[in-house]
């Protein structure tokens, strides 16, 4: 069984980017299991506590360490990322020598209410896992502009235009997943 976690962007009860990975955990093929990773309960990161690390700053660094791959759903927040998901990226990747995102693929998708669907906030969080060597999915680029009537509320998605992006894109995921662990396993 192959896990891919998945990290949602925005702490909002009501969150769109929620949906979308709900619609994306839904699709996957038989052997592929998507878990969500929550950070909800982290404080604010500071250098200050590397010495002795909050337990749920240990729970979250275990969880992405314990998934074969991790799928992060980014909200745009004034042309980038919200700060609760940079904090919780921080906190992923300290201590220093510690960094849980290292090798680790990750594939990236976001949606948002403006035109551009992400873009811009995606560009920033591309150049954050290419720092920590985190090996990111090119293709595709999942910008989706969101529209309430595109997705249910038990994932399922209705617009068969959307429908054939996530398919597309967790066709992808697995394989660049898959791709990396065999990488890792045959080192
Ligand atoms: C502080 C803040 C900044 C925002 N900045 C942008 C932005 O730069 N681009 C954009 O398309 N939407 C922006 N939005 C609107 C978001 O797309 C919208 O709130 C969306 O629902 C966020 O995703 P979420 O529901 O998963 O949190 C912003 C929203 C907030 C609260």
């Amino acid at each position: 069984m192959t896990r891919i976690g998945y990290i949602i962007g925005s702490l909002a009860a009501g969150s769109i980017n929620r949906q979308v990975g709900q619609a994306i955990a839904s699709l996957a093929p038989e052997g592929v299991e998507f878990v969500e990773l929550n950070y909800s309960e982290l404080p604010q990161y500071s250098y200050d506590l590397d010495a002795d690390y909050p337990v749920a700053a240990r729970e979250w660094k275990q969880a992405i360490e314990d998934v074969d791959g991790v799928v992060i759903l980014t909200p745009e927040y004034l042309r980038s990322i919200p700060g609760a998901l940079k904090n919780a990226i921080d906190f992923a990747s300290r201590p220093w020598g510690t960094n849980s995102f290292n090798g680790k693929p990750v594939a990236i998708a976001g949606a948002s209410v403006g035109a551009i669907g992400t873009a811009a906030a995606q560009q920033h969080l591309r150049a954050i896992l290419g720092h920590l060597n985190a090996p990111t999915l090119g293709q595709p680029e999942v910008f989706l502009k969101f529209s309430p009537d595109d997705f249910g509320a038990n994932g399922e998605v209705n617009n068969p235009a959307t429908l054939a992006l996530l398919e597309g894109f967790v066709a992808a995921t697995v394989a660049h997943v898959e791709l990396h662990t065999h990488e890792s396993v045959n080192a």
